[in-house]
């Protein structure tokens, strides 16, 4: 397996961990709420509070039911915001008791038509844009009271009236059942309807009023459209009449348990009957959900209610509290419950947490021993490949001794035989290298064995096998005369056996300079203006390569092909040579016939821009006279060979002139001069000087009428006669005949 395989198996693990882990976030946090069911109340009283907690609680028996509770405090204009903003957020049922019949109406009809059912509870709407309507019978309530009142008044008796809110569907109805129950009963005298609201303070406030209006009138009874109306008015009449404390009878609706509820005001005589208007919220409940599930279900459900009064408001009143009561336990159960669910809850967080936590550490965990077995791995087969290498080199060390040891030996031997002692000046020096550079080699192998055996051959810098290799005899510079005419070859190089060498190998056919480092080197190319230069690359001082680059870049020397003689066989070396400026790269060991090939090559190569600016030069009529270049192609030399020629035109007619002039007009010296321009034209300068005259001349003969001897003076000559004999070995004719 590499290391790629192990990164797919990585990532294979984390996906699988990371999946499994947002399934179960998923499993937990799926119990969001199946519905949302919007609750709009048009008021905030005991019976409502009552109504709401009955919702609340049963609630509790369903998964996931989400009640959503808005009270519009008596105000048609909230009531109607409030529905159009429960619809806006998403419910999915709405449950409305309309404060008025008329106004809520279009609020509830937009619920409706945007496909929301709704179910109108206790007080009516006049649309019949409506899912279900529940309530108990508020005719019927108020037609009951009627009759109850009539028979506690024995068919005798004044009656006040306080009705609930103007507009509101029990209101009305309500007052209706009770005028039907009375109608037939003339003795039933309505001495006041007062307009109230359903709210206590309204109701004393009005009876308040009446009563200031009416001091006369006797008040058997006061019917209030709710069991507050009517505790409402009781304050108000007491207030007014402490006597009628107890002479006035108190009837109201809605006979609601606990303190201070309809039931008990009836059982203390504070009230004389109520009716129970009932609530029933865990009824509502189901009926929505029943609607939600698309379960059947009544579109009108009437609730069943009764009457109470003195004779069974102590039983009512026992059952209520022991339902409330019940209730009050269920309430505990349920926060308990709910407590319970929440440290479940969160205990599951934090087993995710964990599982979460533990997944990762595995992750890291089997990631960290991945990448352990790997490095393993990898240290192993480097380890491998090093005692292979060092198993090689010690093998190949080895084997070298025996050559080595077959080479040496012989050597010792022929040391000692007549021919080694007779033999010439220059094979005693020969025999010397190469006794000296076996023994050196030996030397090498040696120490290379050693520290194999330490195995410490790859741990051993590069710079101590130079250190090793570079331990040579003691160099002896200098140069050597051959013909005059020979060219010449300056050797540079920091091995006095490798420059002994070459000598021996270049020697017979090149003047040869020597120099033991690059500085030296320099030195010696620029003084003597070699026609070729073979360098070493590593050197003191100054290395082959800066020396390479200094002689490309000087004027004086910039024309001498150079050779890199290296034992730096790597192709980026030679490429680094090369970029150098060199013109010939030769890796040790070299042949010394393809040496002296490259060399003469190169030498060859550079007479042929010798032979262009000689065909330019003898093709022209008037070579003196014309400033172009010969060559075309702008290189430093043929920049010199610009610059050059223009002094000589310059200077044509001066007789004086001599090749020092020349020179320091190009600010190079007498040697230096000759030389660059031997080897890049083949001419010496006083030859090409002489050319240039002649030249001139031969363009006078023939477009002026000057006499000969008038021309040898105005081109330089000095001597009629010599001009004639040069004139005649340029052009193979005399003046004279030229002229016709
Ligand atoms: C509660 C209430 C009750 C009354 C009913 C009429 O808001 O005022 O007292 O019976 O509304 O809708």
């Amino acid at each position: 397996m590499n290391f790629s395989d192990f990164k797919t198996i990585n990532h294979i693990w984390a996906a699988t961990c990371i999946t499994a882990f947002l399934m179960l976030l998923l499993s937990c946090s799926s119990n969001s709420p199946k519905y949302h069911i919007g609750v709009s109340q048009c008021s905030d009283d005991i019976w409502r509070d009552k109504q709401n907690a009955e919702l609340r609680m049963s609630a509790y028996f369903h998964d996931n039911i989400d009640l959503k509770f808005a009270v519009a405090y008596d105000s048609d204009e909230r009531q109607v915001q409030q529905i159009d903003s429960l619809v806006d957020s998403g419910i999915d049922l709405l449950i409305v008791a309309p404060n008025q019949v008329s106004t809520i109406s279009p609020a509830i009809d937009r619920a409706y038509d945007k496909g929301i059912p709704v179910i109108v509870f206790e007080r009516k709407t006049n649309s019949n844009k409506y899912t279900a309507f529940i309530s108990a019978d508020n005719y019927e309530m108020g037609r009951v009271m009627g009759e109850y009142i009539t028979t506690r008044l024995h068919g005798q008796g004044n009656v006040l009236e306080i009705k609930g809110l103007e507009g509101s569907s029990p209101a009305i109805e309500r007052h209706n059942g009770f005028m039907d129950a009375i109608k037939g009963q003339p003795g039933i005298k309505v001495v006041g309807t007062l307009q109230g609201d359903w709210t206590e303070p309204t109701a004393y406030e009005k009876t308040k009023q009446w009563l200031a209006n009416n001091k006369d009138v006797r008040v058997d009874l006061v019917f209030g459209a709710n069991d507050r109306t009517a505790m409402g008015a009781r304050k108000a009449l007491t207030e007014a009449s402490p006597s009628t404390l107890h002479s006035t009878l108190y009837c109201g609706i809605d006979g609601l348990p606990g303190e201070n509820g309809g039931i008990q005001l009836v059982r203390d005589s504070l009230l004389d009957a109520s009716y129970i208007y009932p609530t029933h919220g865990d009824q509502l409940l189901q009926l929505a959900i029943d609607i939600l599930d698309g379960k059947p279900y009544e579109k009108e459900t009437m609730l069943m209610s009764a009457i109470v009064t003195h004779d069974n408001a102590r039983v009512l009143l026992m059952e209520s509290d022991e339902v409330l009561r019940q209730s009050d336990r269920l309430e505990q159960l349920h926060e308990k419950a709910s407590g319970y669910l929440q440290q479940l809850a969160n205990q599951r967080i934090l087993t995710l947490l964990a599982i979460g936590f533990i997944i990762m550490l595995l992750l890291l965990l089997t990631g960290y021993y991945m990448y352990q077995r790997q490095k393993a791995r990898l240290n192993a087969e480097r380890e491998q490949m090093s005692r292979d290498q060092l198993d090689f080199y010690t093998q190949v060390s080895h084997e070298l001794r025996t050559p080595l040891t077959l080479i040496e030996g012989p050597l010792a031997q022929l040391a000692k035989t007549d021919d080694v002692q007779t033999a010439s000046p220059e094979a005693a020096d020969l025999f010397a290298i190469v006794r000296r550079n076996t023994h050196q080699l030996t030397m090498l192998v040696n120490k290379m064995l050693d520290m194999q055996v330490g195995g410490k051959v790859g741990d051993m810098p590069v710079e101590q096998f130079d250190e090793i290799t570079v331990s040579h005899p003691i160099a002896e510079p200098a140069a050597h005369d051959v013909t005059e005419e020979a060219p010449t070859v300056l050797i540079i190089d920091d091995n006095a056996d490798i420059r002994a060498y070459l000598r021996t190998v270049l020697k017979g056919k090149y003047r040869l300079f020597e120099a033991e480092d690059g500085q030296k080197g320099l030195e010696v190319a620029r003084a003597e203006v070699p026609d070729i230069i073979i360098s070493d690359v590593m050197m003191p001082v100054m290395n082959g390569l800066q020396l390479c680059q200094q002689v490309k870049d000087d004027d004086i020397t910039s024309h001498i092909p150079v050779i890199l003689l290296t034992a730096r066989a790597l192709s980026k070396h030679q490429i680094e040579g090369y970029d150098s400026g060199a013109d010939a790269y030769i890796t040790k060991p070299f042949a010394p016939d393809l040496l002296i090939a490259r060399i003469d090559n190169l030498l060859r190569n550079r007479h042929l821009l010798k032979d262009i600016w000689q065909e330019k030069t003898t093709n022209s009529s008037t070579p003196n006279t014309t400033a172009a270049p010969s060559v075309t192609a702008d290189t430093k030399e043929d920049v010199f060979i610009t610059r050059f020629k223009k002094v000589v035109e310059e200077q044509l007619d001066n007789s004086d002139i001599g090749v020092e002039d020349l020179g320091s007009a190009l600010g190079l010296s007498r040697v230096q001069l000759y030389r660059k321009i031997k080897a890049l034209t083949g001419y010496s300068p006083v030859d090409l000087l002489r050319k240039a005259r002649l030249a001139k001349a031969q363009q006078l003969l023939l477009s002026t009428d000057y006499a000969v001897s008038e021309i040898a003076y105005k081109v330089g000559f000095t001597s009629p006669s010599y001009f004639t004999k040069c004139f005649k070995d340029e052009y193979g004719k005399v003046p004279g005949e030229a002229r016709n």
